[in-house]
């Protein structure tokens, strides 16, 4: 039997085609963006316990009582929000399964939104100003018409590690409440931020917060990108919307998992060292590639660092990325990827979530290039 595709023009991610490529080649894959250390070994023996204690049945649809208190009072002392767990929180299968679930709810056909480019998927764009991937709030409201339902941010940035910052919040609640649009935020690297600079979650601003989906993930925060369990925040008329979405799409999240990362949430040591972890890694890289031709754009967050090689080589990015995997061993992304339009900088993302001997081989590779 043919199906006829729903969706002809797509194929695979190209997380999947330069993994596959960098385990075709035995490259060093500093592609996809997860970890290549190990989780806490505290949370593992936690999954453990709670599949011994009996935590293997279908949890409630928006996520157990003990995961939603916990994650309550990391908002709390995160960013001094009071929240309510009931009505307000539902645990989701990863921030992937929270963003499908707030976009499916906010927007019907024929609305439109506004994601901006490059960006982690995209449609309908507004370009983020190379090379700091700076947002122009004015351009931003020039695309804005009747139809348009929603904005989706994302902060810190992926793949940029672009920030949004106070003033950039300030703008973007003035004309959202102008033109009274939904908010997607995506704040899955919330924890990861660097050099003193202060996460700005939509749900600090009381205006953004009452019209905001808030999406997060335990993937990037806990070294556990393979649990893929996330939680979104929002306001109880538009979490009653939310969850219609959520029950008839995975229903629940895994349980034991929940009562693991319930219980190991509670010692906040984890999450407070992270930006300070990732940072400690970022200077290593940078530090590891003093010597190439590789040019680091700014990263504030997240754990990807961009590199400009155009005093490398003039060939496209799709073509230098598959060329550096296939002929010397370093699997990264390129960046027109995250474009609707395909622009290319001549810009590769390289994620150093990696051991520094990881690090220190590939940039041994990348200082001969
Ligand atoms: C910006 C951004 N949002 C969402 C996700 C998906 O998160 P999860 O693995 O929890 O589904 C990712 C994963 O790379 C990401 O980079």
């Amino acid at each position: 039997m043919k199906l006829e595709s729903k969706l002809p023009d797509i194929g695979a991610t190209i997380f999947t085609v330069m993994s596959k490529l960098a385990n075709d080649h035995g490259a060093i894959n500093l592609s996809q963006g997860f970890p290549d250390f190990a989780c806490p070994a505290a949370l593992v023996d936690e999954v453990t316990r709670a599949m011994r204690e009996g935590h293997n049945q279908y949890p409630p649809m928006a996520g157990i009582e003990p995961l939603r208190q916990s994650i309550t009072r990391k908002l709390r002392a995160s960013y001094g929000i009071e929240v309510d767990p009931d009505a307000e929180v539902t645990v989701v299968s990863g921030a992937t399964e929270g963003l499908y679930n707030a976009i499916t709810a906010a927007i019907r056909p024929g609305d439109e939104a506004i994601i901006f480019d490059p960006a982690y998927d995209s449609y309908d764009p507004v370009i983020l100003r190379f090379p700091e991937y700076a947002t122009d709030w004015n351009e931003v409201e020039d695309r804005i018409s009747p139809r348009t339902r929603l904005i989706i941010i994302n902060s810190p940035h992926n793949p940029s590690g672009a920030i949004l910052r106070a003033s950039d919040m300030q703008a973007l609640s003035e004309i959202a409440n102008r033109h009274d649009l939904c908010i997607i935020s995506d704040e899955v690297y919330e924890h990861i931020i660097f050099d003193g600079e202060e996460h700005q979650s939509v749900l600090r601003y009381p205006a953004l917060r009452e019209r905001s989906f808030a999406v997060f993930s335990f993937g990037k925060t806990y070294h556990a990108t393979g649990w893929k369990v996330g939680y979104c925040v929002a306001p109880p008329a538009l979490t009653a919307e939310y969850r219609k979405i959520h029950q008839f799409n995975t229903f629940t999240t895994c349980t034991p998992m929940q009562y693991a990362l319930a219980r190991f949430m509670e010692n906040s040591a984890h999450h407070l060292d992270l930006p300070a972890f990732y940072q400690a890694k970022r200077d290593h890289l940078h530090r590891a590639l003093q010597e190439s031709r590789l040019r680091p754009l700014p990263c504030s967050g997240t754990y990807f660092q961009l590199f400009d090689y155009s005093a490398i080589s003039r060939e496209g990015d799709y073509e230098f990325a598959q060329r550096l995997t296939r002929e010397h061993g370093v699997a990264v992304i390129p960046v027109s990827v995250f474009y609707g339009d395909r622009t290319d900088h001549k810009v590769v993302r390289v994620c150093f979530a990696k051991h520094e001997a990881t690090l220190d081989r590939a940039a041994a590779i990348l200082c001969r290039l």
